[in-house]
Formats: structure tokens, C-alpha cells, sequence
């Protein structure tokens, strides 16, 4: 059975759909096989991550509400599986019909990944539906650390109880030189346990609007190799 991981924040823009992808492509360099669904009802961004905007025809919305069979939402990225979220919200979607959907995908998969929206209402909660475990996002700033509080809060409330805690945007000096929160200060005011950092890396944008994979030389992809690793269980030291 797959292991299914929602990837959430509260807050927008601090590299959730990033660290989605990232993390995907990891998990398929170790041998995994990872299905990424886009759950940014509206604001779907993975496609553009993944290089695949052309392709994108149907999306789960569309397996959801029967208009599609499961196999024809799916996009091929290399050896990973992306579905695309639908552009509009529709009634029909529902908890119970999301985790419906998701049971018909999950034999084939290793891991499972949902790309959450920001915010805490009813597309964070679509994106939590089928989910067994949590990554929240939190950059080292006060203010999106506590909307990462509060969203591991709404994850625990929902019974998700395995939930780890990513730190982006990452730059060493400046955290030295008391610009932005420490490691340990991040942790303990979300009261997540850590499976990883992720540095700040000009290349992510590079990546992304060059339609091209991530360097796995770059410094955010030797991270997210790391972080792969340890939610296959591996005992991986921290690295900055
Ligand atoms: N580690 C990083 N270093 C540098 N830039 C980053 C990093 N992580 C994310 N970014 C950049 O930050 C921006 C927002 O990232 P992303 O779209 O992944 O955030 P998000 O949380 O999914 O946003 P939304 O809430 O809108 O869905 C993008 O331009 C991305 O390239
Ligand atoms: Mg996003």
C-alpha cells in the first residue's frame, strides 16, 4: 500500500509545490514508484514544475466526476505520475469521494503524494482526505511559522498523527546573523519534529522556468535526496 503524504503550509508561496516535485523526483531516483497530484483547486502550479503545461488534459476532477477513466488524468514525468487539479471547485467534490478516488490509485504506488493549497478551508481539507501523513512547510520567519502551528493543529484534529515538519528557503548566514529564525527556534514553535532543511537555491527558479529537471548537483536536490531517505526510514544526519 502506498504511503500517502500531504505537503502543506497554511501559508502561500513558501514551496510546497516545490518541495512536492523535489521530493518526487528523489523518491523516483531511488527506485520509487511516486504518483503527484495537484490538489491547488483554481491555482494548479505542478504542471509548470514539471514541465508538462501542454499535456495537461484531464485531471482528477475529471476522474472524480466520471468523465474520465483513472489512467487517462494521469501525465507521465520520466517515472513519475503527475495528475493535475481541476481549474474549478465543484460540489461533487467531497472527502469521501477523494478517498474513493485515491483507493483506486494506490496498489500501484509506493508513495503518494498531495500538493495542498494554501490556506486552511475546503481545498486543504480535499488535500488532507486521503492522506495518512503530513509534511508541513514552514520558511524561518515568525509569520509562516505560525500558520505551520496552526495547520499540523487542523492535520492532527483531522487523525493524520504522522506529520514532519520541512524548513525552505534556508540560508545559513542569515540565520547566524539573526536575520531569520534558527533551526531549533522553527521546531520549537511549530512543536513538529524535523525530517529536513531545504537551503534557498536560485536554481529552484531556474528549474522551473526552464522546463528543465533540477540539477542534482544543486544543493536543494542533495536535500531532498535526504529527505527521500528518511521517509524511506533511513538514518540520515542532518546536513546544513
Ligand atoms: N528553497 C528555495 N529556494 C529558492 N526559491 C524557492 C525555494 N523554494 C521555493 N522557491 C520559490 O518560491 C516560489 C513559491 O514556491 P512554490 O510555488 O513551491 O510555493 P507554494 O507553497 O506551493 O505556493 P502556493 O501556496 O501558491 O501553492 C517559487 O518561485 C519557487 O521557485
Ligand atoms: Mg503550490
Amino acid at each position: 500500500m502506498a504511503k500517502k503524504i500531504v505537503i502543506a503550509s497554511g501559508k502561500g508561496g513558501v514551496g510546497k509545490s516545490t518541495i512536492t516535485a523535489g521530493l518526487s523526483r528523489a523518491l523516483e531516483t531511488e527506485g520509487k514508484k511516486v504518483l503527484a497530484i495537484d490538489f491547488d483547486i483554481g491555482l494548479r502550479s505542478l504542471d509548470l514544475l514539471f514541465g508538462v503545461r501542454e499535456q495537461v488534459v484531464k485531471n482528477w476532477g475529471d476522474v472524480l466526476l466520471g468523465n474520465c477513466e483513472k489512467e487517462h488524468a494521469i501525465i507521465q514525468v520520466g517515472d513519475i505520475d503527475f495528475i493535475s487539479a481541476p481549474l474549478n471547485f465543484n460540489e461533487a467534490f467531497t472527502c469521501e469521494k477523494v478517498k474513493e478516488m485515491i483507493a483506486k490509485y494506490e496498489e500501484n504506488y509506493d508513495v503518494i503524494f498531495f500538493d495542498a493549497p494554501a490556506g486552511i478551508s475546503e481545498g486543504f481539507s480535499l488535500a488532507c482526505a486521503a492522506a495518512d501523513s503530513a509534511i508541513v512547510v514552514s520558511t524561518p520567519d515568525d509569520v509562516c511559522v505560525r500558520s505551520v502551528e496552526i495547520t499540523a493543529q487542523k492535520i492532527a484534529s483531522s487523525g493524520i498523527k504522522d506529520i514532519r515538519l520541512v524548513i525552505n528557503r534556508f540560508i545559513k548566514k542569515l540565520s547566524a546573523k539573526r536575520r531569520f529564525l534558527n533551526i531549533d527556534e522553527v521546531i520549537n514553535m511549530t512543536y513538529v519534529q524535523l525530517i529536513g532543511v531545504v537551503p534557498y537555491d536560485t536554481r529552484i527558479g531556474y528549474s522551473s522556468m526552464n522546463h528543465s529537471s533540477f540539477n542534482l548537483k544543486a544543493s536543494s536536490q542533495k536535500s531532498f535526496g535526504r529527505i527521500a531517505k528518511r521517509l524511506l526510514g533511513e538514518n540520515i544526519p542532518l546536513k546544513l
